[in-house]
């Protein structure tokens, strides 16, 4: 399914190259142009913007059934890797692609999201500019949004994907349970083509209809001068600006997200006994660890009400 769906952003996305312009005084105007004035033009944007927020989700589902099913192992170790690196391409191809509308939605989304880089301790300003390509978002940030979006980051989830494929092949392809014999095996062609490419086509009329009935939102043409109230960031960023109103921002910009992703990337690092892939919640462990994860939720929840 994300392959499916990467194939859509890259037909869509190169059919956007057609028309949009990479400049604050002409990025809007060109996508109500866009909008207005081209065949399927709209249909076109909003088959872009739904995919990529199913992008995010599935890659999400994906990165689940791996974890649950035990497949960081082993063999599939380094590639447990390369997947959260994808993960994060994704998430940025989102975000730069976020703000190339330039209408008061992804003006503002931007602004918020990078200002949360400021209480970094030492380089916070720094970083910032540098991801800004400037001390505001502007002309630059635009153009260098635009080149990470539509170069950058399309030729290094080419690449990625290519490894992490290989990585599959190479581990003698999907995790599978100990106890499943060779005599339980079926030949790839017909069985698993078959129902990937049902699964495909349900997918693709699933994003269609959805295009169809519901347009990709567009504001009002950015103003720096006037930021709505609340300005929000993009809804795969509002956990952190959520946290932001239940502690220091040093923590929940920065040491949270920080300590999230090392933990994650690091996982399969991590030494613990494993006697079975491949099969769904399979561990003692993991089952003790769900109920201490339960119970520290709840603590936390009742040290937020006090
Ligand atoms: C994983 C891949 C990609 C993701 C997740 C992604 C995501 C996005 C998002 C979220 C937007 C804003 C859409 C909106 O207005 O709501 C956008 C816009 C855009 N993207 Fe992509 N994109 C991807 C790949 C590409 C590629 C490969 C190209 C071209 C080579 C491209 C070209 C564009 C252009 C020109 C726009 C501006 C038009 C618009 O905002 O409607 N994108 N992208
Ligand atoms: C662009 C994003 C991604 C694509 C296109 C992708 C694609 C795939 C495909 C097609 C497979 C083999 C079939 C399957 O297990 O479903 C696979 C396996 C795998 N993926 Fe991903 N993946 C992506 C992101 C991720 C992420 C975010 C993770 C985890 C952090 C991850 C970790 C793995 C692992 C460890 C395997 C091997 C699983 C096994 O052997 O059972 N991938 N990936």
């Amino acid at each position: 399914m994300v392959v499916v769906l990467i194939c859509i952003q890259f037909i869509t996305g190169l059919l956007l190259r057609f028309t949009y312009e990479p400049f604050p005084g002409r990025a809007y105007d060109s996508i109500l142009h866009l909008q207005n004035n081209i065949v399927f033009g709209q249909l076109i944007r909003n088959l872009h913007h739904w995919s990529a927020v199913f992008l995010i989700i599935i890659v999400l589902l994906h990165l689940l059934r791996v974890f649950f099913t035990g497949a960081f192992h082993g063999k599939r170790q380094f590639n447990w890797v390369l997947g959260v690196l994808l993960f994060i391409i994704i998430i940025f191809s989102n975000f730069t692609g976020y703000l190339l509308p330039w209408d008061q939605l992804s003006y503002w989304a931007i602004n918020v999201s990078t200002s949360m880089l400021e209480y970094t301790p030492f380089i916070g300003t720094f970083l910032m500019e540098i991801i800004l390509a400037g001390k505001e978002v502007g002309n630059s940030t635009l153009l260098v949004f635009y080149n990470l979006h539509t170069g950058i980051f399309p030729i290094l989830l080419i690449l990625i994907m290519a490894f992490h494929f290989w990585r599959v092949r190479k581990a003698g392809g999907v995790v599978v349970p100990k106890s499943e014999t060779e005599d339980n095996y079926v030949s790839t062609i017909p069985n698993l083509v078959a129902k990937e490419f049902v699964v495909a086509l349900i997918l693709i009329a699933f994003i269609f209809t959805l295009s169809i009935l519901f347009n990709a939102p567009l504001l009002e043409k950015a103003n720096p001068n006037f930021s709505p109230n609340p300005a929000k960031a993009p809804w795969y960023f509002m956990g952190v600006q959520e946290l932001m109103i239940h502690f220091h921002p040093l923590f929940s910009a920065i040491i949270i997200p920080v300590i999230i992703f090392l933990t994650t990337i690091f996982l399969p690092y991590f030494n613990y006994d494993t006697e079975e892939n491949g099969i769904w919640f399979y561990s003692n462990k993991g089952k003790k660890l769900e109920l201490m994860q339960q119970l520290c939720l709840r603590c936390l929840q009742s040290f937020l009400y006090c």
